[in-house]
């Protein structure tokens, strides 16, 4: 038992009830506010019994004061109170951001005021006075392991991104690592970034995890691809345009700045935008000022601006442009050269495709796994999403398996490709000996598949047993040679 804050008046006949059931096995600390010490006097005696750590305080006030320097998992609370009352005391903690779950105590016969309470000021409960003492102890019991639950969900959470994932984004190698620092430090300034990356490597995820990270947050944040758009559409789209300003503009139409403005614009696949319109381009980030097509005056836009692209840093960008651009530059590995996510990054997709398609997947069979090690990649994290969504969809329940994978990972021409090491390939000539290519073609096939023999079969279309059998003849032509 560790109380603190007791005081001198005697518990009364509710603290040395006989209890029904055994007292809560649960330790915890509990804050407990009432005006009346009697009353405080009364709980405190009721969770003096279990492994409870309790301290007192008489209004709202003196709540706030308790708070500093002690962190309940849970707050009782009277309602009517001198000085700062438990409405109050509710409201604070709620501005406050605090989760603590809080129990309100309030007069017999009120339950549609302790119902509002909870709705309202998103009490955990309430309990009726004179409290019962078991439904106090079994309330104080439910609502610590709410805090727990909370706790370990935010430590989860905390322990993620130490250790691979930061929004969206998942991976913990250090190439990963190098890419989240920057995140982090551009984040919170208003500077350009520059993305690069082969496509499907995440770079719109940097840039969505870039605006999430900086006072723009609750600002748009706007993509716009210059790829996509013929170049005649560009600059409308970017800079907007006045009714009749060309052919077909019917409407007036406010551009990307515009409606950027106060957040953030991607602008993507930057390096297949037109010289000229990179020009014009750079003159509106020097001036931050917009002026529609077709239209008389200037616009002041704000707008934080993030480029992207999938050629190389400063591939096809004019020079002067690349060097505004480029305050931060972010190169994203592709998927082969981060080889070890794999299994982190496809538990994390797997997590949230079950969720999507309501499938049971659990995981990812090993084999499935030394197959996805070897494999090339050219889709990066866009294809390994694409092959596990079709994979979990296929099996449904269970673990992914080599068979719920698509023809890319086992057609010859696919494990010529997938194979980093070697080339993977069999020459065969007109006049061979079948037995002989056929020797030759298991064999790089085993290779390749990293002697995994299951795997290698697969990847034939014969049984284990055939390609153990084939080996084993193999095994006896070498010896008798
Ligand atoms: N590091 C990662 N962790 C988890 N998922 C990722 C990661 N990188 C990419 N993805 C997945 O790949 C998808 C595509 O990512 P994104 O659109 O950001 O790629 P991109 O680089 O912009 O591609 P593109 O050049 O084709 O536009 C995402 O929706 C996500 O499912
Ligand atoms: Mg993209």
């Amino acid at each position: 038992m560790r109380t603190t804050d007791r005081w001198a008046s005697p518990p009364n006949e509710h603290a040395t009830m006989k209890l029904l059931k055994p007292l809560p096995e649960v330790s915890g600390r509990v804050l407990l506010v009432d005006d009346d010490k009697r009353q405080l006097a009364v709980l405190q005696a009721i969770l003096a019994e279990g492994d409870i750590e309790t301290r007192v305080a008489e209004d709202g006030r003196q709540a706030l004061d308790k708070l500093n320097t002690f962190t309940p998992d849970v707050i009782v609370t009277d309602l009517v109170m001198p000085g700062m009352d438990g409405f109050e005391l509710l409201q604070l903690l709620k501005e406050r951001g605090d989760t603590t779950p809080t129990i309100v105590l309030t007069g017999y016969g009120s339950m549609d005021k302790a119902l509002r309470v909870v709705h309202d000021l998103s009490a955990f409960w309430f309990l009726e006075k004179p409290v019962e003492p078991q439904a106090f102890e079994i309330l104080i019991e439910r609502a610590i392991l709410h805090t727990r639950a909370l706790r370990e969900a935010e430590e989860m959470k905390h322990t993620l991104t130490l250790h691979g994932v930061l929004g969206d984004l998942v991976g913990k190698s250090a190439a990963m690592q190098e890419v989240y620092a920057v995140i982090r430090q551009a984040g919170p300034t208003s500077a350009p970034v520059l993305i690069c990356g082969e496509s499907g490597t995440g770079k719109e995820l940097v840039a969505r995890e870039i605006h999430k990270l900086s006072p723009r947050r609750n600002g748009p944040f706007v993509a716009v691809n210059a790829a996509a758009l013929p170049e005649t559409l560009i600059e409308s789209e970017l800079f907007g345009h006045e009714r009749g300003a060309f052919t077909g503009a019917t409407e007036r139409r406010a551009g990307c700045f515009e409606r950027a403005h106060g957040g953030t614009l991607l602008l993507d696949e930057i390096g297949e935008m037109a010289p000229a319109m990179q020009a014009k381009l750079l003159r509106v980030l020097e001036d931050s000022k917009v002026q529609r097509l077709g239209g008389k005056g200037e616009i002041d836009v704000n707008v934080r601006i993030l480029a992207a692209t999938n050629q190389a840093p400063g591939a096809n960008l004019r020079e002067d442009l690349y060097y505004r651009l480029n305050v931060f530059q972010i190169v994203l590995p592709p998927l082969r050269e981060h080889q070890e996510d794999i299994p982190l990054i496809a538990e994390v997709m797997l997590q949230a495709l079950n969720k999507k398609h309501g499938t049971r997947v659990s995981n990812l069979d090993p084999e499935v796994l030394a197959l996805f090690s070897t494999y090339n990649w050219p889709g990066n994290a866009r294809e390994l999403r694409n092959v596990i969504e079709r994979a979990a969809i296929v099996a449904a329940v269970g673990d992914i398996r080599l068979t719920h994978l698509p023809p890319q990972f086992f057609s010859a021409k696919s494990a010529g490709e997938a194979s980093p090491a070697g080339n993977g390939e069999v020459l065969m000539h007109p006049g061979h000996r079948i037995s002989e290519s056929d020797e030759a073609f298991i064999k790089a096939t085993l290779k390749h598949a990293g002697n995994n023999r299951k795997l290698a079969a697969e990847m034939l279309g014969i049984s284990l047993r055939t390609l153990q059998t084939r080996l084993k003849e193999f095994r006896g032509t070498d010896s008798n040679s």
